[in-house]
């Protein structure tokens, strides 16, 4: 029999939840309490805080379809996917998405986040090893803790030690899991590298292109499709309809017998409400829009340059621009935080980053490029950012 446990004694009901406020205190201390800023529905600060990489969130057209579709289809999609949540909206976003990235499939969630969560569990499990990049987004890593399968998280970047770590995995069945931009630092994953490693030890490669949907590859394609890896049998790719999309939700693209096996077992997918008709509709008007100025990604790319250029030329240490995220160190995490509302005092709204939002703990200012920045938006931007960054912020 087992030995008695200690015994608690009872505590008035509103004394349950004191914990808390140890806790919440610790974060003060350190820097570390979140407040929302809600806004309103316009503004005059300039936004290098969001991911709407496209300004497709407020286009008429994406924004419209949203619109149309809620009032033909629904404000919800009334059930799951598999009971009545799946509208005919969805079906034809699942063939768009396919058709644009070259992939036998595609299966759409109701967020990026489950999109991660379902394609990592149902593409893994207590038989299987799965090996990440330590930088992984947050879904991705409650994806790798729900699986139960062996876990190696390896150093950033690092793709000799993703090799090696598949040819020391004690289960045969193996999954390489890996963001194609880190989302922090907006830095890109060595996806030939990785996709050369994963076939020499008999392992998929899961990627979750988030950041580089819509921005980088052919026409936006992504990270994964400029590889030459979208239509591989053994490469699977997530995305969120949430960024450059400018809308909601998620999706797993992939070989059909994936999104099959997906459909049958993956948890996120199976106990979730589908995604909301308008936010499908807002999605594929918005694949259009791409379709029709595929010029769009390379603005963002331009913008993200120029930033990183001009807060390089005034002396601040800034991450290499591959992508639309340009991130800048902070000496501590109240710096950053100062330092973010100065530039929001100054009408610039960049994004601040502290643990653990930062795989490394290190506090940042994150900074997202859009298309339409104009040259002068990104000059004000930086001499804005140079005038008021911290002591330590610099080269
Ligand atoms: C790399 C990455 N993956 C997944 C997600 C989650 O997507 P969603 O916001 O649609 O849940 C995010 C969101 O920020 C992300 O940055």
């Amino acid at each position: 029999m087992n030995a008695p446990g200690p015994a608690f004694p009872a505590t008035s009901p509103d004394q349950v939840f004191d914990w808390l406020d140890t806790e919440a205190a610790k974060r003060g201390e350190a820097g570390l309490t979140r407040r929302l800023h809600p806004r309103g529905p316009s503004s005059d600060e300039l936004d290098l805080a969001g991911d709407d990489y496209l300004g497709l969130a407020r286009d008429k057209r994406v924004a419209g379809a949203a619109a149309a579709a809620a009032l033909r289809w629904g404000a919800g999609s009334t059930g799951s996917r598999l009971g009545t949540g799946s509208t005919e909206v969805h079906a034809e976003l699942e063939h768009a998405l396919a058709r644009f990235c070259g992939v036998q499939s595609a299966l759409v969630f109701s967020s990026g986040f489950t999109a991660n969560l379902g394609a990592v569990t149902a593409l893994s499990g207590a038989e299987s090893a799965i090996v990440t990049d330590k930088y992984i987004h947050a879904s991705l890593v409650e994806g790798c803790r729900l699986a139960r399968a062996d876990l190696a998280a390896v150093a950033h970047g690092d793709a000799a030690a993703i090799t090696h770590a598949l040819a020391t995995r004690r289960k045969q069945r193996a999954l390489v899991v890996t963001d194609s931009v880190f989302s922090v630092d907006g830095d890109l994953a060595p996806l030939d590298e990785l996709s050369a490693a994963c076939r020499s030890h008999g392992a998929a490669l899961l990627v979750d292109d988030t950041h580089g949907f819509g921005v980088l590859g052919e026409g936006g394609r992504g990270a994964v499709h400029e590889a030459g890896l979208s239509g591989a049998p053994d490469v699977v790719t997530t995305i969120t309809l949430a960024t450059a999309l400018g809308t909601q939700g998620g999706a797993v693209l992939g070989p059909r017998r994936v999104i099959k096996h997906l459909v049958d077992t993956a948890r996120s997918f199976m106990f979730d409400a589908g995604l909301a008709p308008g936010s499908a509709a807002a999605a594929l008007a918005a694949l259009g829009v791409l379709r029709e100025e595929p010029e769009l990604p390379g603005k963002v790319l331009t913008a993200a340059q120029g930033l990183a250029a001009g807060l390089t030329a005034a002396g601040l240490r800034v991450s290499a621009p591959s992508s639309a995220v340009v991130s800048l160190p902070a000496p501590s995490a109240e710096a950053a935080l100062t330092w973010a509302a100065s530039c929001s005092e100054h009408g610039i709204r960049v994004g601040c980053f502290r643990p653990p939002s930062v795989p490394d703990g290190a506090s940042r200012l994150r900074l997202t490029a859009h298309a339409a920045l104009s040259e002068s938006d990104v000059e004000r931007a930086v001499k804005v950012i140079a005038e008021v960054a911290p002591r330590g912020a610099r080269s």
